[in-house]
């Protein structure tokens, strides 16, 4: 350990330009290799993607729309997150087979469950056409023609490439702020099977309490296979479909991992703003964060409140407390780290040096009209921002709002009214009500307020007894009543007090917020793309890698700890020690099934290993991806960060950012210890 900590200290302190930045574009790697063997890394750029042989990139998988998947058998199985299984899961669960609370294996392929609408998309190819894209345009011409023409040739190429009945989707993406095109080809799968999947005391160990902390302990996988028709090409659902065999599927190391040893993380981050102007930063880090994780607090003060009470009202808000609060934790990690890093000031004595190099220049007075647009945007976006935070958020209203259209689309069958009262606790939404209504009263500048909400305040005396108003006469208070409504009840709709103040908000968005927003976001675009472009000429020895959009990436780091606080130093593996020394049977989000307390009573198994940390550059998106070691060889699962690092979005810093890894021993150990599922092993390789 202890050469390797004094390592990290050392960096931390004085050498930041070793950090572990940088989520590459797997097409470029070459440029990176030598950086990556000098980390540890074994293999060559061609190992991990080529267009010409099968590479670990055909092993790699968006899974859904939002997280990372990998392949693990020659039979198409493949891992992810628990939670990015999640909702899969649950969909299959009633009463009778709880899969969420008991786990499920599949004991043969015949068990198999299959989800529609779920895909997997494989990354065929990825190439620059930043050429074909731009081609007609020439500077001259301007920004919107450059716009206009960028889109017209992107639709083209894609529509070109695609062949729908192969399952074959092109996608033109903008990268450095569109300053450059690539285009990816995927090839779109769509009979994807639940396998197995842990007891969420185990998926989920830990839960909201030990979401974006570490030390960490869950056990956070799920497992599923993709099928296809008998030529291997992507087809529906049908039971005559077979195992998908994949060009390329990871094979499982035993080995583990320990303190300094190399790791990468190959898989889709979702989105970073890394090269932004100091005034974006400074919004997000002291005005946005801090405004919506107050918004946050709020809310989840009354949901606990409740969730504490009942059981049953416990188990309708989990989903929505879990969602309410992971965004909260983030932005806390995020607001505190640029505060921290002093990333504004920072940013700002960058531009001012990248102002002084522009002067005279095309780039002349590009970061100070930044600046300037930046601070027109402020009140409008905070306002948007605080629509989605407080109106959008009470659920009454919404409720009004979407069964208006659903209505105007001529649905009335009320299957969404009846799935929305299942998790409906009407005290805390009122409450909620009051607490995120009084707060948009006294935070938002009364320019900023719609009249009619002002108005009805007014009448009423106060939020509060607007609240008490609007929960006694609504129809939307009632499931049955809401339910039944027809085309026909429009009118009532509209006339409803709920209906009344959701709409009241929503034509102030529309007239008096989107259209200045929508105009100065246009120029913001442009903007950037510019200042981007000044960054790279600014600093042409630089390697700038592009922000995350979604698109494969590689990250690599190492193995390490950190120190969170003065004083505390946190080693990077848990072990399942460490869980039972958690376990409190009567803590929701610490109590394991009791298997699990059984097996490790029985001895052997003190030394488990769980999760493990790393220096690797990830964000939201990289849930599920693979992380594999210096052969390759898969060696854990992505699912987390740590809070104090979440800043890594707006920059990274080598001293606190650390991604979060399940131990893949780990999965081995619960598929076989609780799942009895040692069917799955002799289709994986393991060394
Ligand atoms: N923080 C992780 C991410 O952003 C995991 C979220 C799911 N887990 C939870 N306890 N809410 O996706
Ligand atoms: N938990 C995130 C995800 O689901 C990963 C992260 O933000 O680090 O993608």
């Amino acid at each position: 350990m202890k050469k390797v900590v004094l390592l990290a200290l050392a960096l931390c302190a004085a050498l930041p330009l070793l950090a572990d930045e940088g989520m590459w574009l797997p097409n470029l790697i070459a440029r990176r290799i030598d950086d990556m063997g000098a980390k540890g890394c074994r293999l060559s750029a061609e190992d991990i993607y080529s267009i010409n042989k099968a590479s670990l990139k055909d092993a790699v998988v968006l899974f859904g729309s939002g997280c990372t998947g990998e392949l693990v058998s020659p039979q198409g199985l493949l891992f992810t997150n628990h939670h990015c299984g999640y909702g899969y899961i649950q969909r299959h669960s009633s009463v009778e087979h709880d899969y969420l609370k008991d786990g499920f294996w599949a004991m043969s392929r015949e068990e198999e469950l299959p989800n529609p609408g779920l895909t997997v998309s494989f990354l065929e190819r990825m190439e620059d056409v930043t050429d074909v894209v731009l081609y007609g345009w020439e500077p001259s011409m301007g920004e919107v023609a450059r716009d206009s023409v960028a889109r017209a040739n992107s639709q083209r190429l894609e529509k070109e490439i695609a062949e729908p009945s192969k399952g074959i989707r092109a996608s033109v993406e903008a990268l450095y702020h569109a300053n450059q095109y690539y285009l990816f080809v995927y090839r779109i799968y769509r009979d994807v099977r639940l396998v197995g999947a842990p007891p969420s005391s185990i998926g989920k160990f830990g839960g909201d309490t030990d979401n974006w902390m570490w030390p960490r302990h869950t056990g956070d996988f799920s497992i599923f296979r993709i099928y296809a028709d008998a030529d291997g090409n992507p087809a529906d659902y049908s039971p005559d479909n077979v195992p998908y065999r994949p060009k390329k599927f990871f094979s499982i190391s035993k080995e583990g991992v320990k303190e300094g040893d190399f790791t990468f993380v190959y898989g889709c981050p979702g989105s970073t703003r890394e090269y932004v102007h100091s005034e974006e930063v400074r919004y997000i880090g002291e005005v946005s964060d801090p405004q919506k994780i107050a918004l946050r607090t709020l809310r989840l003060d009354i949901q606990k409140k409740y969730m504490s009470q009942s059981q049953a009202v416990r188990i309708q808000y989990s989903a929505k407390n879990a969602s309410v609060a992971n965004a909260w934790k983030k932005w806390q990690g995020e607001s505190r780290g640029v505060q921290r890093l002093g990333t504004v000031e920072a940013k700002r004595a960058y531009e001012k040096r990248l102002s002084a190099w522009a002067a005279g220049g095309p780039y002349d007075g590009l970061v100070e009209r930044l600046g300037a647009l930046y601070q027109k945007r402020e009140p409008y976006y905070l306002a948007y921002e605080y629509f989605n935070e407080t109106v959008r958020s009470i659920e009454l209203l919404s409720l009004a709002w979407r069964v208006y259209g659903l209505l105007e689309r001529g649905i009335d069958d009320g299957v969404a009214v009846r799935s929305f009262f299942k998790d409906y606790y009407e005290p805390i939404d009122k409450e909620t009500f009051v607490a995120l209504l009084e707060a948009f009263r006294t935070k938002m500048p009364q320019q900023f307020q719609p009249e009619y909400f002002k108005e009805q305040v007014a009448a009423a005396g106060s939020v509060q007894a607007l609240a008490d108003d609007i929960y006694s006469r609504s129809m939307f208070t009632s499931c049955e009543v809401a339910a039944s409504l027809g085309v026909e009840d429009m009118p009532k709709v509209v006339a409803d007090p709920a209906y009344q103040l959701y709409a009241a908000f929503f034509d102030w968005l529309q007239e008096d917020i989107m259209p200045v927003l929508r105009e100065v976001e246009g120029e913001l675009r442009t903007a950037n793309r510019l200042y981007m472009k000044a960054q790279m000429e600014f600093e042409p020895e630089r390697e700038f890698y592009p922000d995350a959009n979604l698109t494969l990436r590689v990250a690599y780091g190492n193995v390490a700890g950190y120190s969170p606080a003065d004083a505390v130093y946190y080693t990077p593996v848990t072990t399942l020690k460490g869980i039972i020394e958690k376990d409190n049977p009567d803590i929701f989000d610490y109590n394991i099934p009791q298997t699990l307390r059984d097996i490790y009573a029985a001895g052997g198994h003190e030394d488990q290993p769980v999760c493990f940390l790393a220096t690797n550059h990830t964000t939201g998106g990289n849930s599920g991806s693979p992380v594999l070691n210096a052969d390759g060889l898969l060696v854990g699962i992505n699912f987390d960060r740590v809070w104090e690092g979440t800043m890594s979005d707006l920059q990274f810093d080598p001293c606190y950012c650390r991604n979060i890894s399940l131990d893949v021993r780990y999965l081995l150990f619960i598929i076989k210890q609780i799942g009895h599922a040692e069917w799955l092993f002799s289709e994986m390789v393991i060394k």
